[in-house]
């Protein structure tokens, strides 16, 4: 992400998070901070048009997804489990042990992504976004990736 996307992130950011959205200010944040990164997602069928983004942070040996969202005309088409596959990727290689994030407990969709992506509920936050809004704290971790495989290789053998 470079200043230069922020226009149409902000729309998407405002289509996805209308309460709430983040500011302009708070995009240029990360973008200064060292250990911050701004991912954008592009379609290349439509000039480029960004579709979708994702910030994170990497702090010592975790990450953190502080942000995400899809156009809401390029959804469900698997770009939001793909920019958290990326993440994963990123802390894959840089051998983090956790990702964790925040998400309202009432986001359906994004709990299911998440899910989907092997990341598991490990708290609640309550009223984290204001009265009676909570947030699920979901994380992965590179155990239960091994768990993941070790019930893979478990099943392999006892077939
Ligand atoms: C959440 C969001 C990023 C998902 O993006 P997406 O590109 O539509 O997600 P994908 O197409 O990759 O879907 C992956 C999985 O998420 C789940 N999912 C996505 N949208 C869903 C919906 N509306 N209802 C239920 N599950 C949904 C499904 O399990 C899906 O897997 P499947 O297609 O195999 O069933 C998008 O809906 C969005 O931008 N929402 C607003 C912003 C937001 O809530 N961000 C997350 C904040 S933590």
């Amino acid at each position: 992400m470079r200043e230069a996307d922020l226009e149409a992130v902000l729309a998407i950011e405002r289509q996805s998070f209308p309460e709430e959205p983040w500011t302009r200010g708070m995009f240029q944040r990360e973008l200064q901070i060292p250990f911050a990164t701004s991912m954008v997602a592009r379609d290349t069928r439509a000039d480029g048009a960004i579709v979708g983004y994702v910030c994170w942070r990497c702090l010592g040996d975790e990450l953190e997804i502080l942000n995400l969202a899809v156009a809401p005309t390029a959804r469900k088409g698997g770009l939001g489990c793909a920019l958290v596959a990326l993440v994963v990727e990123e802390a894959k290689t840089r051998g983090a042990a956790k990702i964790h994030l925040e998400v309202r407990d009432d986001n359906e969709a994004a709990i299911f992504l998440y899910r989907r992506c092997e990341f598991f509920p490990a708290g609640l936050r309550r009223h984290y976004y204001g009265r009676d809004h909570h947030a699920v704290l979901m994380s992965w971790s590179a155990g239960n990736l091994d768990r993941t495989n070790a019930d893979v290789d478990k099943q392999t053998t006892s077939d």
